[in-house]
């Protein structure tokens, strides 16, 4: 059953990662509306030039905004969170909340060395170095930035398993040196035991998912939820790779088959 004017909440990612952020949200919140869209047209964020991706996330969100009547927007990915929040938040006249990797829980549960794992942005980010400086407790932090840790992740939902090998040894810089890895982009936890298994069993894995959906219901003001919301619309600005078997994936979520938004040139 529906609850009463269930608010529409929308979600945005270039590509799977923000599901992350939606599951913890809809652990929470069952009873809102989600929207999800994803810019897999300009996918991977994580190299792309600044300027482009300010205008690519304003632009999809903008092209949602436009379509669908939305209450809270999540930038549910980290290397866009990093620079695009000020200009959505100035424009919009709907709260805007963001993921940034969480320096400074994982700082506190440190007795060694904290590992940043995110895109090759956003560990070069000015906002990231400014959370190291303010948050990181004296710990020294290893960063690491992959975009095939990205792709792992979009490989996975799609049915193709993580190679254990390929991800030691892309983890290999960190193995050893540090007890606590902040997972810095959203598309991690989709791959978190593994991740968890490459680096072996000591290491806190930590991320912002959680963090994120205790912020929707406060600006939401709502309560925990039971009932489901009925709005589980899927968006992307291009074709998706092996869709049939991203769909699948999504509808064990609860989302519709994805539908393709085009988003205006700029
Ligand atoms: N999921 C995104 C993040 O949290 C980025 C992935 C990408 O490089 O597109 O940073």
């Amino acid at each position: 059953m529906q609850e009463p004017n269930n608010k529409t909440v929308l979600i945005f990612d270039s590509g799977v990662g923000g599901l992350s952020v939606y599951k913890e949200i809809h652990a929470l919140l069952p009873q809102l509306n989600y929207i999800y869209i994803f810019d897999n047209q300009a996918y991977p964020y994580g190299e792309l030039e600044q300027n482009t991706l300010i205008k690519r996330v304003d632009a999809c969100v903008q092209s949602c905004l436009n379509n669908y009547s939305v209450d809270i927007v999540v930038i549910a990915c980290n290397t866009a969170s990093t620079i695009v929040l000020p200009t959505l938040r100035a424009k919009l006249n709907i709260p805007v909340v963001g993921v940034v990797p969480a320096i400074k829980p994982a700082s506190s549960l440190a007795n060694k060395a904290v590992g940043l794992i995110a895109t090759p942005a956003t560990v070069t980010r000015q906002y990231t170095q400014d959370l190291i400086r303010d948050f990181s407790n004296n710990k020294n932090v290893e960063m690491l930035g992959s975009t095939r840790l990205v792709d792992m992740a979009e490989e996975k939902l799609r049915g193709i398993p993580v190679n254990l090998d390929e991800l030691r040894n892309l983890l290999a810089p960190l193995i050893g040196k540090i007890d606590v890895a902040v997972l810095g982009c959203t598309h991690f936890p989709l791959i978190k035991q593994e991740i968890a298994l490459a680096l072996g069993g000591d290491v806190t894995l930590v991320d912002s998912g959680k963090a994120i959906a205790r912020r929707v219901k406060e600006l939401l003001k709502l309560e925990a939820g039971r009932s489901r919301g009925e709005r589980y619309t899927i968006l992307s600005s291009a074709l998706p790779w092996q869709e049939s078997a991203l769909n699948e994936h999504l509808e064990s979520l609860g989302f519709n088959p994805i539908q393709t938004l085009e988003i205006p040139l700029f």
